[in-house]
């Protein structure tokens, strides 16, 4: 067994949590953005693969109490780290948290840390220097009340990092907290999901790759791949297992509008490279399936109007990070009440760093949620349907409204959804 840890945004360790535990595996506790679980060799490459909502999964190597720089050195010097790393391996001790700790000068801590590895593999190879000339390798420091917890990046670049997203345009939101934000709202692929300031696309992309149950890493490679202990032949059985898994049957209505026609063109094309990486994935089981594309289409979001009783909307809508771009950000917020009568009965969830949001929506949301990840703080605004009715009497005067969907389609599917689930399906599951 081994000692895990991923890394995810302050706030969603609940979420990820649920998550590992859907993969199989044990959780081992938590600690403000991390999350430690128990798990096989394989899982060292199965949760980079499939984790939707870490940005990163470490290995731990060792966990020691240290109150000095000797202690320190020692328990780092004693992990084989000539099994883990390669004679060209270029060793880079990216960061170091402490916290009501003895040791806590970051820079002295990340030297000892360095030099005891170095010091171990020179002694174990016989090597006075090392040529340093291959990949990088990450190792990341924790300090706890003089715990030390000294962790291998197993990720490389961050998990949020899927591979189909080549253009974000302005402001794009993470990969992972999309997939946060889609979990937070217990959303299930039969609910139809409308993001209403789709930008690039990233929450109808992750919507889509969740609905179809493909693991987001697909299109990438993971550090791992590079260490000695990594198994090709294990890494391919699992893709190939979790290809097997893709759910090709499934009926889904996940669209995405946006203002800005060239964000437009950017939500399509990574769309495209996010459902055409999922097709390789199916080539190989030796399928020749395909995964339909979310939708998007140019709207001002004031122009929409529901085409079903029941759904979701979801979105990220400007908040204003430039001076002089809060007051249109607010006044974005207060248009944004008109969602209270034109989604009557849909869910809705808004993510911002704006703090006035609340205020100038006039509705206050059901559950929030502080998600921190980077250096954006962000909150989460949740309400229910149920209780959109109740503000109802805040909502804005209606404009001329258009469908996002064609008016007979928009019967037809009102219709299939009352004779098929006769429900809303929040309890359905995968
Ligand atoms: C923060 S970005 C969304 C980023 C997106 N979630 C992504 O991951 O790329 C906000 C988006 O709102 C769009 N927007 C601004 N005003 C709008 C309006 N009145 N109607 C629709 N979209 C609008 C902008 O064009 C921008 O793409």
């Amino acid at each position: 067994m081994n000692r895990l840890i991923a890394l995810c945004a302050v706030g969603a360790e609940k979420i990820l949590g649920n998550e590992l535990k859907l993969l199989g595996y044990k959780l081992a506790g938590n600690a403000p953005g991390r999350v430690f679980f128990d798990g096989d060799d394989d899982s060292l490459f199965r949760a980079n693969l499939c984790l939707r909502t870490a940005d990163r999964v470490y290995l731990e190597m060792a966990r020691y109490h240290a109150e000095d720089f000797d202690q320190l050195f020692d328990g780092v010097y004693s992990v084989n780290w000539q099994d883990f790393l390669k004679k060209d391996s270029r060793v880079v001790v990216d960061k170091v948290r402490t916290y009501k700790s003895v040791l806590n000068s970051e820079h002295a801590i990340q030297g000892i840390i360095l030099k005891a590895i170095y010091k171990k593999l020179g002694d174990v190879w016989n090597m006075l220097t090392l040529p340093e000339s291959g990949e990088e390798s990450d190792v990341r420091v924790f300090i706890s009340e003089d715990e030390v917890q000294v962790c291998l990046d197993l990720s490389g670049l961050p998990l949020h990092k899927r591979g189909y997203r080549t253009n974000g345009g302005v402001a794009p939101l993470r990969e992972t907290t999309a997939s946060v934000m889609l979990q937070l709202m217990l959303w299930r692929r039969k609910t139809p999901l409308h993001d209403p300031f789709c930008g690039s696309g990233t929450l109808p992309i992750e919507a889509c790759l969740y609905a179809h149950n493909v693991a987001p890493g697909f299109g990438r490679r993971f550090a791992l791949e590079n260490l000695p202990i990594f198994n090709a032949d294990r890494a391919r059985e699992i893709r190939f297992a979790e290809a097997e898994k893709i759910r090709t049957d499934v009926e889904c209505r996940i669209t995405g509008t946006d203002i800005d026609p060239g964000a437009i063109e950017r939500a399509r094309m990574n769309a495209e490279h996010a459902c055409v990486m999922a097709g390789r994935a199916l080539q190989m089981i030796g399928s020749d399936a395909r995964i339909p594309r979310p939708e998007f289409d140019v709207a001002d979001f004031k122009d929409l109007h529901a085409p079903f009783e029941r759904g979701l909307l979801i979105c990220n809508p400007p908040y204003g990070e430039r001076l002089g771009e809060e007051a249109d950000a607010q006044a974005l917020y207060r248009d944004m009440q008109c969602f209270f009568e034109d989604f009557k009965g849909w869910e809705l969830g808004v993510i911002t760093a704006n703090k006035k949001f609340q205020e100038c929506i006039k509705h206050y949301a059901t559950t929030l949620k502080d998600l921190k990840a980077g250096n954006l703080d962000t909150t989460f605004y949740m309400y229910n349907g149920t209780e959109k009715e109740k503000n109802f009497s805040n909502a804005k005067k209606p404009y001329e409204k258009r469908y996002w969907g064609s008016k007979s389609e928009r019967r037809r599917n009102e219709s299939r959804e009352k004779n098929s689930r006769g429900g809303y399906g929040k309890s359905e599951r995968f």
